[in-house]
This record gives structure tokens, C-alpha cells and sequence, in this order.
């Protein structure tokens, strides 16, 4: 039984074939594909979403499947019945499960006791989904329509700047190496990369560097990449991460010290004035939305690919 609960779930052969299954299934947006036909998806959710959710359930729709939403408020999950349990019984019923939720540990317990797919669809440590239709709008941006996507970023460097202790900072360096990039991450003492995703990177071989400095960090980037300064969950905090993480907001100063061509990426939503000026929202540079739009596109890979993985 095959997973995506983190980056190298898949390796990078199959990251090839995932890209280019996106983008053809991205032209192919009109026509009506049968890759699920039959199959239920369960989506549990914990915590909001838009694009994540939207995605994959227009995703699972348009790939002949029925996606079927559940907030863990409106399931005994959330009054206290085991994963374990919850993850047998929707054994029974569904094809496949999507979660976003606050440990990464629940959804390994998921994986382990369901006995179907299970997809990351956001926890506190890693935003899997996300990071790959990052990548993948990058490579389009490169390579162009008949480009070689992998090949195009290859060498290429991303600086993340802001909150380097949670999942997107996470997901960016488990993911980057799988891609061929380098990723330097730039915040305060205190938001410094965990011990878990260190020894994790350390098991993979995944290399990244870390400063306090943000001017360090872009310097000769291709990518400059933020993400809110408080996530969802964090929300007692937020005074307290507005006054750390101020000098690492992306503004047209820091935008400017990267590339002359670097692009603009934020996983969304966005706080305009916090993490990111509109300045830099408004560049012809900034791909936020393309890079919200391929969400749909690379669930449609990522759930071909996993699927026929899965079959027995
Ligand atoms: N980027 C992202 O995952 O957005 P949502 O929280 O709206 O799903
Ligand atoms: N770090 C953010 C990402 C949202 C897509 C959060 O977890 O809230």
C-alpha cells in the first residue's frame, strides 16, 4: 500500500512522471477522465482550507471519482473515537483517505491501520501536495510548454523566509533536493528548523542552510518564498510572531536583492502588509495564482500515480 505523507514518498523517476502527468492532465482539462470511476475518497479535515480542499475535491470529481468531505467536528473522531478505529471502519467504505490535520503522527497511524492510500493534505509538519505544485509551477514558468520540467530546476535556489519551523519550511527542506534545488531559509533566533525535520534531512541527504540573515538568504535566489507568520493552530501567538518576523517580510527591498528574474511563490492565503507587501503581490513576477490554480492539477497526478501504485 502506497502513502503521501511526505516529499519522498516518491522518488524522484516518479516526481519526473508526476510533473509531466500534471501537465498533460493540465491540458487535458476539459476532457472527462475516468482514472477513479467508482471509487469514494474520504477527505478528513481538522482544520480550514480552500485551495487544498477545492482542489482535490473538483480533482477527485473530475477524474470520474466522489469525493467525500468530513470535518472532524461533524465525525466521532472529533468526540473521541480512536484513528485506529475511525481508520478501519472507513476501510470499509472508502477508497482512499485525504487529511489535513495538527500531528503527522495521526496520519502515520492512519496510514498504518487503514489498509488504503492515505494523502497529506497539510499537518503542522509537512504540506506535501503543496510544495510539489510549487515546484511544478516553477518548472512550467522555465521550461516552457515541451520543456524537461525536473531538468529545468535543477540547481536552482529558493529562499524561504519567515516562520522556518513549520511546515512549509519543512516540506521545502525535505522537497528541495528531490527537485535538484537548494534552499536557504532565513528567521529569527527561535523559528530555527526542529530537530525532527534536521535528522530527517540528515537521514535523506537533503541539504539546506539557515541564517538570521533574510539579504543572506536571497541573495542569487530564483525563488523567494514566504508563508503567514501564524499558522493555523498558533493563533495565541500572533502578536508575538507580527513583532519576531517583521524584518523578514518580503518587500520590494528584498525582493530586489534576489535575481533580476526571481519569481515571487506564497503557498496562500496571504497577509498582505504582514509577511508580504502588495507591492510584491502586485509584480508581474509573483505567480501565487498559477501556483494555486496547479493545485488542482497536480492532485490529479499525485492521485493517478498513488492509485495505480496502490492497486493490487
Ligand atoms: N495553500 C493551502 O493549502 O491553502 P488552503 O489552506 O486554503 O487549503
Ligand atoms: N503554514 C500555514 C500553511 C497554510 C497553507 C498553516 O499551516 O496555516
Amino acid at each position: 500500500m502506497r502513502h503521501f505523507l511526505k516529499e519522498t514518498d516518491f522518488s524522484r523517476a516518479e516526481v519526473a512522471e508526476i510533473f509531466a502527468l500534471a501537465r498533460d492532465l493540465k491540458r487535458k482539462r476539459g476532457q472527462r477522465l475516468q482514472l477513479l470511476a467508482g471509487q469514494t475518497w474520504a477527505m478528513i479535515f481538522a482544520k480550514s482550507s480552500t485551495r487544498t480542499r477545492v482542489s482535490f475535491e473538483v480533482a477527485i470529481h473530475e477524474l470520474g471519482g466522489n469525493p467525500l468531505f468530513l470535518n472532524t467536528n461533524d465525525i466521532q473522531i472529533g468526540r473521541g473515537e480512536t484513528i485506529a478505529d475511525t481508520a478501519k471502519v472507513l476501510s470499509r467504505f472508502v477508497h482512499g483517505l485525504i487529511v489535513r490535520t495538527y500531528a503527522q503522527s495521526d496520519l502515520e497511524q492512519l496510514a498504518a491501520h487503514g489498509g488504503l492510500p492515505v494523502i497529506n493534505a497539510l499537518t503542522d509538519y509537512l504540506h506535501p501536495c503543496q510544495i510539489y505544485a510549487d515546484a511544478f509551477t516553477a518548472a512550467e514558468h522555465w521550461a516552457g510548454p515541451k520543456g524537461d520540467l525536473l531538468a529545468s530546476l535543477k540547481g536552482r535556489k529558493i529562499a524561504f523566509l519567515g516562520d522556518t519551523r513549520f511546515n512549509m519550511a519543512n516540506s521545502w527542506i525535505l522537497g528541495a533536493s528531490l527537485f535538484g534545488m537548494k534552499v536557504a531559509l532565513a528567521g529569527p533566533k527561535g523559528y530555527e528548523p526542529g530537530a525532527t525535520v534536521r535528522s530527517e534531512a540528515m537521514k535523506i541527504g537533503a541539504e539546506f542552510d539557515f541564517t538570521t540573515d533574510p539579504y543572506e538568504a536571497v541573495a542569487g535566489a530564483d525563488i523567494v518564498y514566504t508563508d503567514v507568520w501564524t499558522s493555523m493552530g498558533q493563533e495565541k501567538e500572533a502578536a508575538a510572531r507580527k513583532r519576531k518576523l517583521l524584518p523578514y517580510q518580503v518587500n520590494g527591498k528584498l525582493f530586489a536583492a534576489a535575481k533580476k528574474d526571481a519569481l515571487f511563490m506564497h503557498c496562500l492565503p496571504a497577509h498582505a502588509g504582514e509577511e508580504v507587501t502588495q507591492q510584491v503581490l502586485d509584480n508581474p513576477r509573483c505567480i501565487i495564482f498559477d501556483e494555486a490554480e496547479n493545485r488542482l492539477h497536480m492532485q490529479k497526478a499525485i492521485l493517478a500515480v498513488l492509485t495505480r501504485s496502490s492497486a493490487p
